[in-house]
């Protein structure tokens, strides 16, 4: 499909099939979001895949799309890393960027996806979910 084609076909999808996603083409998703273009080129996005059940479920308890989260193959966990942003408007433009070139890809790929922004106005609890993991957190 070319690229105006997909811009077009793309849609949030909301409802999956009990299926998981070759590792292969979660790594082409992944690869499209890194290609995104960056202020400075700073590329400040920083990717996290969850697979697993247990922690699909600890994340779908503070969202009230619970249910696209567990019934989802795969998450892509989008964070900017805080050690290189240096514009917090360009690198946020940035990693919105990168969240539709996958989202793009997805599509191209055959892979249903939706962004979740919602999970935005909980970031303070996923926050301390995460913290121990990452240094830039
Ligand atoms: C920044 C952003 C946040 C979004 N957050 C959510 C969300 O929390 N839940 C959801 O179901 N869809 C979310 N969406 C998807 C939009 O609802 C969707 O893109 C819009 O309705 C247009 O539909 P389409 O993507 O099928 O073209 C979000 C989209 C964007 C760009």
């Amino acid at each position: 499909m070319d690229i105006l084609r997909i811009i077009k076909t793309r849609r949030s999808i909301r409802k999956y099939r009990d299926k998981s996603i070759a590792d292969k083409l979660i790594a082409k998703i992944l690869e499209a979001g890194r290609w995104a273009p960056s202020g400075l080129n700073n590329q400040p996005w920083r990717f996290m895949i969850v697979q697993n059940m247990v922690r699909k479920n600890q994340l779908a308890v503070f969202s009230k799309y619970s249910r696209i989260i567990k019934d989802s193959a795969a998450l892509i966990l989008v964070f900017a890393d805080k050690r290189v942003i240096y514009n917090r408007d360009k690198d946020l433009m940035a990693i919105g960027a990168s969240i539709q070139n996958m989202l793009l890809a997805a599509c191209s790929l055959g892979i249903g996806a939706c962004w979740l922004g919602e999970i935005l106005s909980k970031k303070k609890k996923y926050r301390t979910m995460y913290k121990y993991q990452f240094t830039w957190n």
